[in-house]
């Protein structure tokens, strides 16, 4: 039995319960090894044998062929912040960042660490309210980096820019809520914690050509082509998270895949835009309509109001609506494994309050 709380935190966040289920029994006893997966050694043929699995999971949930790599980081997608850059950049290369929010942001700062950065649109002054669309990328610039989908401000991506150039992207909050053509990008990252399991894994998703002509001598560890040549098991990889990673996403397939995961999506965030739009004094949403995220749904409410809203959703057990600790604000994270239920059960708590209070 799962606990009776709804989870709508921004990750680490709700996991489908089969996971959890199925995650208990490896706990105790993985694939019949009489092992626990805690216990397992990474070099194990049973081991091997479910990274190679998931690898091919991942690959035909995206679509993608054989000219793709999928690896299992470690390092959050902060570190990706970094080895992207590293991997990418030569010291003579250049970049195009967009920064449409704190991830972005962070994302320059380690990229200028390592090269010449060039931010081709900053919706800062915008309060990130917004995408914007008509910047122009120098075809020079080794990639474009985007942020799919921006977990603290609420906006997403819904038409990808075209760009001559290799696109890259964080998709750490959006990953498999939706159908996309993957094969547009050329690296895609994502932190386990939200769409795809525990903490402890990022989804590294590569197409080959974008590391060649790249740096050489790296630090082994940090190198993705080191990575690739040892099949994804370079070091002790995090086991148990990439166990639960590789249920996720058999979960994912076994419940419609990636047009059943984009469906449900919208009609979960839906629900909720629809009360938001019909009591703008209450709640006021300040994303620009066509750019609201359908994961990461952000609003303010008048400040006694806030308050009284946020006690009670904590007395119900309603967990993670608080916005990001620097934003303050409500903030409702919807990911796959959110029940449309319980989504239903909060938008009725939010006309109940508004009948109250208004
Ligand atoms: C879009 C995005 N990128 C990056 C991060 C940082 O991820 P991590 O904590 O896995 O490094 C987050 C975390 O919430 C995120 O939402």
């Amino acid at each position: 039995m799962k606990q009776h709380a709804l989870n709508f935190n921004s990750g680490p966040a709700v996991l489908p319960l089969e996971v959890i289920e199925t995650s208990k029994q490896a706990l105790q006893n993985f694939n019949d090894t009489g092992l626990s997966i805690l216990e397992i050694g990474h070099r194990t043929e049973a081991f091997k044998a479910l990274v190679f699995e998931t690898q091919n999971n991942v690959k035909n949930l995206m679509n993608i062929g054989a000219d793709y790599e999928v690896l299992f980081l470690t390092g959050g997608a902060t570190q990706q912040f970094m080895q992207i850059p590293y991997n990418l950049l030569n010291k003579s290369d250049s970049a195009a960042y967009v920064v449409n929010g704190i991830w972005g942001e962070k994302a320059v700062q380690e990229a200028q660490i390592w090269s010449q950065i060039q931010v081709v649109s900053n919706t800062t002054n915008e309060n990130h309210t917004k995408i914007e669309t008509d910047f122009v990328v120098d075809k020079n610039h080794k990639y474009l980096h985007v942020t799919s989908n921006n977990t603290v401000e609420g906006t997403q991506w819904h038409q990808f820019p075209k760009t001559e150039i290799p696109l890259v992207a964080d998709m750490s909050s959006d990953i498999f809520s939706r159908q996309l053509d993957f094969t547009k990008f050329d690296l895609i990252y994502a932190g386990a914690q939200k769409n795809l399991g525990a903490a402890g894994v990022t989804l590294v998703v590569i197409k080959k050509s974008i590391l060649e002509n790249n740096p050489e001598n790296l630090s082994p560890i940090l190198d993705y082509r080191q990575h690739i040549k040892a099949g994804a098991i370079l070091n002790t990889p995090p086991v148990f998270a990439i166990y639960v990673l590789s249920e996720t996403v058999k979960w994912i397939i076994n419940n419609g895949g990636l047009n059943s995961m984009e469906q449900n999506t919208f009609e979960k965030a839906s629900a909720i835009y629809k009360i938001i739009d019909d009591y703008k004094d209450v709640f006021h949403c300040p994303v620009r309509k066509e750019d609201r995220s359908f994961n990461n749904i952000i609003f303010n409410m008048p400040k006694e109001l806030e308050t009284n809203f946020l006690n009670e959703c904590k007395a119900h057990k309603f967990i993670g609506l608080k916005g990001y600790r620097t934003k303050g604000g409500v903030r409702i994270s919807i990911y796959n494994a959110m029940p449309l239920e319980d989504v239903k059960i909060l938008g009725n708590f939010m006309l109940d309050f508004v009948k109250r209070y208004v």
